[in-house]
């Protein structure tokens, strides 16, 4: 089973970003804990992260043929953006959309996903748990067949 997962915009800066929201945890230690879980799931995982929509776009077009799920944490694209939503809509992965924060708890402007309701399940708030948990969810989900 290949996953990709897809960072967004500023999660290069986690660790150091507002940690009193998004923890003290690097991007590049959440990719080893994911990277952890899926080699125990016998999972093969591609991880990415890019601060430009076109690359995102770029990325999810890329998908078909490559990988069997995504887990994505679009950022603040998540929010804005109806081109990556688009995106997803042209390629019909299966996706679960990840947060490291709750943002149902934040500000109104993140209460709306552009992707949520394409996704197979949301998982906001449990920081870098909500990687493990989203890619243990799609790991379920996509053996199931
Ligand atoms: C985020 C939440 C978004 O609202 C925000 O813009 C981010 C990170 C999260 O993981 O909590 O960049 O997706």
């Amino acid at each position: 089973m290949r996953v990709t997962v897809l960072n967004g915009p500023n999660l290069n800066l986690l660790g150091a970003r507002e940690p009193e929201v998004y923890g003290r945890a690097t991007l590049a230690e959440v990719e080893s804990l994911v990277r952890t879980e899926a080699a125990h799931l016998g999972v093969e995982l591609t991880w990415l992260q890019s601060n430009h929509e076109g690359v995102l776009i770029d990325a999810l077009q890329a998908l078909p043929g490559k990988a069997d799920g995504l887990v994505l944490n679009a950022g603040a694209f998540t929010h804005t953006s109806l081109a990556i939503r688009d995106a997803l809509q042209a390629v019909r992965i299966p996706f679960v959309e990840v947060h490291l924060s709750n943002v149902f708890a934040r500000e109104e402007a993140r209460r709306h996903s552009w992707t949520a309701d394409l996704a197979l399940g949301v998982i906001a708030g449990f920081g870098p748990q909500s990687y493990l948990l989203g890619l243990r969810a799609l790991h379920a989900r996509l053996a199931d067949g």
